[in-house]
C-alpha cells in the first residue's frame, strides 16, 4: 500500500516490440497529465517480416535503460521524484516483458519506490483518457491489437464485462496477415490502409464475418468476431489474380471494408445493449482513419460519440501503462511477474 496518493508516475512497457518509458504527473480526482512519453520501435521485425521473440527481447534489454532515461529527463524529473513504478506484467512475450519487468524490479529495489504491475489491455482501456477528458466510464471499448480483440462494456473503472472477443486471430494480426499474403511487409495495418485509399470498394466485396441479420441479442456470435473466413477469402482473391500490381489496392480495400464493417456494427450492437453513449477506441488498429471516420460517423448515427486516441497512444505505450498504474496503485507490494497469459483484472467473462 501506498502512505499518500503517488504524485509522479513511472511507466515501462516492454511486451511486444516498443520499448516505452513514460513519466505522468497526477494531479487531484484522478486526473493526470503526461509530462513525457518516449517509444523506440524495433526495426529489427520489418527485416524478419513479424516479431521475432528472442529479437525483442535483446532489443529491449539494450534500450530499456535509455528510454527511461530520456524520458525521466524529458519530464525534468529525476528517479528520486518518482512515487510509483508500473510496469506491464503481461499478457505478451515473456522473454519481452522480462526485461521490462527485471528492469522496474531493480529500480524499485534501489531506490525503494512501490511497483505495481498492469495488465496491458487495461493500459489500452486508459491509452485516450489521457488526451480526451470525455473518455471515461460508463463507456463501451473496442480494443483491436495485434494481440487481442474485445468488445467490452465498462460501467466503472476496473469493472469490465467482456461483451465478444475474436474467435481466432486478433484484428491486427489479420491485418498483417493479407499485408504479407499481398507483399506489403510488416506491419500490415498501416501499408493495408495506405494501398486501399487508391483501391476500387466496388472491385472486391469479401464476407463480413459473424455478421448476419439473424443475430439476435444472446446469441453467442452477436458480439464475436472472427477472421479465418475472410482470410481464406484473401487468399483465393490473390490465387486469382492475374495481376496483382493492379489489384493490390483494390484487394486492400475490400478487406479494410469487410473489417471496419464488422466492427462498427458489433460496437454499435454493443452500444445499444448497454445504452452507453461513448464508445473508445484503443489498441494498434485504432490508428486506422478509416475505421475512425466508419466508428465516429455511425456512432454520430445513434447519438453516441468516438473517443480515439491519437496513433502515438493507440499503439503500444508506457504513457497508459502509467495510467493504469496510477489507478492501480493501492495494489503496489503484490508480487509483480511477467507473464504470457494474465487475467484481465476486473474482467466478468459472463
Ligand atoms: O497495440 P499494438 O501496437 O500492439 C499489440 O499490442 O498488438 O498493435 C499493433 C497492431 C499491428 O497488428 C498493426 O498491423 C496494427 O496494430 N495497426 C493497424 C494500423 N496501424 C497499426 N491496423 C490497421 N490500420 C492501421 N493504420
Ligand atoms: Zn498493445
Amino acid at each position: 500500500m501506498t502512505a499518500a496518493p503517488p504524485r509522479t508516475v513511472l511507466g515501462i512497457e516492454t511486451s511486444c516490440d516498443e520499448t516505452s518509458a513514460a513519466v505522468l504527473a497526477a494531479g487531484g480526482a484522478g486526473a493526470a497529465r503526461l509530462a513525457s512519453c518516449v517509444i523506440l520501435s524495433q526495426d529489427v521485425h520489418r527485416v524478419y517480416r513479424g516479431v521475432v521473440p528472442e529479437l525483442a527481447s535483446r532489443a529491449h534489454l539494450v534500450a530499456v535503460g535509455d528510454v527511461v532515461d530520456r524520458a525521466l529527463a524529458d519530464a525534468g524529473a529525476a528517479l528520486a521524484d518518482v512515487d510509483l513504478l508500473a510496469v506491464t506484467e503481461g499478457p505478451g512475450l515473456v522473454g519481452a516483458l522480462l526485461v521490462g519487468v527485471t528492469y522496474a524490479k531493480g529500480l524499485a529495489c534501489a531506490t525503494g519506490t512501490p511497483l505495481v504491475g498492469v495488465h496491458h489491455l487495461e493500459g489500452h482501456l486508459f491509452g485516450t483518457a489521457l488526451e480526451d477528458p470525455d473518455a471515461v466510464p460508463p463507456f463501451v471499448a473496442l480494443l483491436v491489437s495485434g494481440g487481442h480483440s474485445m468488445l467490452l462494456d465498462v460501467p466503472a473503472w476496473g469493472d469490465y464485462r467482456l461483451l465478444g472477443e475474436t474467435r481466432d486471430d486478433a484484428v491486427g494480426e489479420a491485418f498483417d496477415k493479407v499485408g504479407s499474403l499481398l507483399g506489403l511487409g510488416y506491419p500490415g495495418g498501416p501499408a493495408i490502409e495506405r494501398a486501399a485509399a487508391t483501391g476500387d470498394p466496388a472491385r472486391y466485396r469479401f464476407p463480413r464475418p459473424m455478421l448476419h441479420r439473424g443475430q439476435r441479442p444472446g446469441d453467442a456470435d452477436y458480439f464475436d468476431l472472427s477472421m479465418s473466413g475472410l482470410k481464406t477469402a484473401l487468399i483465393h482473391a490473390v490465387r486469382a489474380s492475374k495481376d496483382l500490381d493492379a489489384d493490390r489496392p483494390h484487394l486492400a480495400r475490400g478487406f479494410q471494408d469487410a473489417v471496419i464493417d464488422v466492427l462498427v456494427a458489433k460496437t454499435l450492437r454493443a452500444v445499444e445493449a448497454t445504452g452507453h453513449r461513448r464508445a473508445v477506441l484503443g489498441g494498434g488498429v485504432a490508428c486506422n482513419r478509416a475505421l475512425r471516420a466508419a466508428l465516429a460517423r455511425a456512432l454520430a448515427d445513434e447519438g453516441a460519440t468516438l473517443h480515439a486516441p491519437s496513433p502515438r497512444l493507440a499503439t503500444d505505450n508506457a504513457a497508459m501503462i502509467a495510467r493504469a498504474g496510477l489507478f492501480r496503485a493501492a495494489e503496489a507490494g503484490r508480487p509483480v511477474e511477467a507473464a504470457a497469459r494474465l487475467p484481465f483484472p476486473g474482467l466478468d467473462r459472463r
